[in-house]
């Protein structure tokens, strides 16, 4: 409250000259700091314009069916945010004038977008980015987005989703980055970074007041992931350690970043519903974590509180949800119906919309929007050639290598290529789920991609042989075995359609369809050595599928530009080195498996499953390359206050590679029990054909080597551990290290 008085005094102060005479409001003067032009504004402001900003309404179309466009008119002036798609210029601009010119006090509403793996161009789905393992490059692609939404008009975007999943069945396993807590905190801070810019982390926020960067918005806080049997907007349950453990850290290093904002998830954790908890919201967001931007609610999330047996009422509703911590009530229409009575009858206080109105003025200014409201007719920033060229990167970086039996790939001496199934000439799937405005036409296919590959060089043939849902062609797969059976080579392109993950898009068989394992099958018979090329949102069950392929090669959904690259690892134009975020079960009864197990209390040979395998087909980790790299001289030893593991990585192919080191450790007895293995660093590094590279990591045992208890308290126990480096953890080098 001192500190309010005293804001508003300096306010009152820039506001009026020695004489009295009244000056350009404070809120409005670009050199007043954003503390003071928030409390300018703020006390301005009445009640009604208050509860207004905490609203966010839609505007034009949008591919999410969740989101139907609303109408123009229905947006009342004074508003607070907007989710719009872009695209239409005139349309924003009025509404922005309506805002500014029809309102008391002309605050500009906020845009908003889910750019979730690109915007106008799409690259590789988050899912598939980490397997990249190439944080840089994510915050390269994440930053020229930025711009691509800032020239639209966009100055917010839902996105990053660090929701850590281990199970393949629920369809947003596709949005975040993989199994792994640590891997989802890399990425959350990358893409901040991207978005924001670093300097924003320092409370720097000229490159968004430039235009040039868009506020982030961490979601879905928290445990989203954890959905029950893979099924969306279902319960969560979440233990105090899981949440500390594995899913807050994500969120903990988006923040770090700088994240302006935040989602409030739908899930029911535990009996809580997520955008009600005022533990997640209020105790650790705030108080614990220092956060000050924005809490935005999902789509609808305070409404479902109803469904959710958590409140009888909208207005409710729209009690708990504010008081919880969610500052913007994103679509459900509960604040601006219900807010005002609620602080007449006194069952919330003013001073609890007042703070989140602050949060909400906070981002305005910190985003210039204030001077800056409309989007102006200036040229846009081109970014098509570094966009491309960072797509195709990341394409590359990302596939993954599951099975190269005799070498198939690349594929050097053969002649006649066949090219077949649904997904080799489909640019749709391609594109992915949330394509945002990209134009799923000017996708370039895999079978486009291999043709100018291989152009001058072999006779490419194509037959698609059925559709994605495995329904026959007239005549596919007798044409494709005809195919087949005069080629050298097949590459069968078989995997699922773009919106057979994402929101709302559980699959209880996470399989290749029927209709597309027969097209495998036939295609076996021919005898013709076979490359199966798959592309999907998620790790699929190929426990059918991976003795009738010579070689599998894992491209997730590579967007706009990816299927040059994947053509480029057919050929041996680019040596493969993406390794698996996500673990590859063998059954659906194996989920949810994940790396980051406990110790079983009982030895290797106990607690395994009678029917059938208890190890994944694929591991986290996982992950070939065209050469071979021999890895060696594992070295652990005291550095300043921590310590310095090393190893060596020899090259011994004629090709040159890049390898992705990931770096364990294994906290043998703790206090609280431990992981069997846990990911603490990650580098990827040249490695030049017949040459030696060592990989280091700086081990801080502080950061490394603690581990977080129920409560979110960090300790640090001497005693033994063990350092891994490699790929799958069970085939890691290893090497003791003793915390004295
Ligand atoms: C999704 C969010 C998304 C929002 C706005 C919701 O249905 O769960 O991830 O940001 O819609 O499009």
């Amino acid at each position: 409250m001192a500190h309010s008085l005293l804001l508003f005094g300096v306010a009152l102060v820039s506001a009026m000259t020695d004489a009295g005479a009244i000056l350009t409001p404070a809120y409005k003067d670009p050199s007043a700091p954003v503390e003071v032009r928030v409390e300018d504004l703020l006390s301005r402001m009445t009640l009604g314009e208050k509860v207004l900003q905490l609203c966010q309404y839609s505007l034009g179309k949008d591919i999410n069916v969740n989101n139907m466009g609303e109408r123009l008119s229905r947006i009342p002036s004074g508003s607070g945010a907007v989710i719009y798609r872009g695209g239409d210029r005139e349309l924003r601009n009025s509404v922005q004038r309506r805002m500014m010119e029809e309102s008391r006090l002309g605050i500009p509403l906020v845009f908003g977008y889910d750019a979730i793996h690109g915007y106008l161009t799409t690259y590789q789905v988050p899912l598939g980015q980490a397997c990249s393992w190439d944080t840089s490059l994510t915050a390269r692609l994440c930053s020229a987005v930025a711009q691509e939404l800032r020239d639209e008009g966009i100055e917010w975007t839902f996105s990053p989703m660090v929701d850590v999943c281990r199970d393949p069945r629920w369809g947003r396993i596709v949005e975040g980055y993989g199994e792994d807590p640590y891997v989802n905190s890399a990425f959350a801070a990358a893409s901040v970074t991207g978005y924001q810019g670093p300097e924003a982390a320092r409370g720097d926020y000229s490159r968004l007041q430039d235009g040039r960067g868009v506020a982030a918005c961490i979601k879905h806080f928290v445990g989203y992931g954890a959905s029950e049997a893979g099924r969306d907007y279902v319960y969560t349950e979440i233990s105090d350690q899981g949440l500390w453990e594995t899913w807050m850290p994500p969120f903990k290093a988006g923040l770090e970043a700088g994240a302006m904002s935040v989602m409030s998830a739908f899930n029911d954790i535990s009996g809580i519903p997520a955008s009600a908890c005022s533990y997640t919201l209020t105790t650790v967001l705030r108080d614990k974590w220092g956060f000050d931007g924005v809490v935005v609610s999902d789509w609808g999330a305070v409404e479902q509180l109803c469904r959710q047996g958590y409140c009888s009422t909208l207005k409710d509703a729209a009690a708990a949800a504010l008081c919880a911590g969610v500052d913007i009530d994103m679509q459900s229409s509960a604040y601006d119906s219900f807010l005002e009575q609620l602080v007449s009858e006194g069952r919330v206080g003013e001073q609890v919309i007042d703070e989140a109105v602050r949060r909400v003025l906070r981002l305005k200014f910190r985003l210039g929007l204030f001077e800056h409201p409309y989007l102006e007719p200036a040229a846009r920033q081109d970014k098509g050639e570094e966009m491309k060229e960072a797509c195709e990167s990341m394409a590359a970086e990302s596939s993954v290598l599951l099975k190269n039996d005799s070498a198939l790939l690349p594929l050097r001496s053969c002649r006649r290529i066949a090219v077949i199934g649904p997904l080799a000439d489909d640019g749709d799937a391609l594109t992915g789920c949330w394509r945002a405005g990209a134009d799923a036409s000017m996708t370039q296919t895999i079978l486009s991609a291999v043709r100018q590959e291989f152009d001058g060089r072999c006779k490419v043939g194509f037959v698609r042989g059925c559709d994605v849902e495995g329904n026959p062609d007239r005549g596919g797969i007798s044409a494709a075995v005809r195919l087949s059976s005069r080629s050298d080579v097949v590459i069968l392109c078989l995997g699922e359609g773009a919106r057979w993950s994402g929101e709302n898009a559980s699959r209880q068989h996470p399989r290749l369809p029927e209709g597309q394992l027969r097209l495998l099958k036939a295609l076996r018979r021919t005898g013709t050595p076979l490359a199966l090329v798959l592309v999907g949102g998620r790790p699929l069950i190929l426990s059918d599928v991976v003795d009738d392929a010579d070689a599998i090669l894992e491209t997730w959904q590579p967007g706009t530009y990816g299927a040059r690259s994947v053509a480029g690892i057919i050929s041996g134009r680019i040596n493969p080195s993406g390794r698996l975020a996500v673990t590859f079960p063998r059954s659906e009864g194996q989920i949810p498996i994940y790396y980051g197990r406990r110790s079983p209390a009982r030895d290797a040979g106990a607690g395994l499953y009678k029917d059938g395998s208890s190890e994944p087909l694929f591991p986290f980790g996982y992950g070939l390359s065209y050469s071979m790299l021999e890895y060696s001289n594992l070295r652990v030893g005291k550095a300043g206050d921590g310590f310095e593991a090393s190893v060596d990585v020899t090259n011994k192919g004629s090709l040159d590679a890049q390898e992705v080191m990931l770096w364990y450790i294994r906290d043998v007895v703790a206090g609280v029990t431990r992981p069997m293995y846990e990911l603490k660093h990650f580098e990827r590094l040249d490695v030049p054909a017949g040459e030696t590279v060592t990989f280091s990591w700086s081990i801080d045992p502080g950061r490394d080597l603690s581990f977080v208890d129920r409560k979110g308290e960090r300790h640090l126990e001497s005693g033994d551990f063990v350092i891994y480096a490699g790929g799958p953890p069970a085939t890691a080098l290893c090497c003791p290290l003793t915390l004295p």
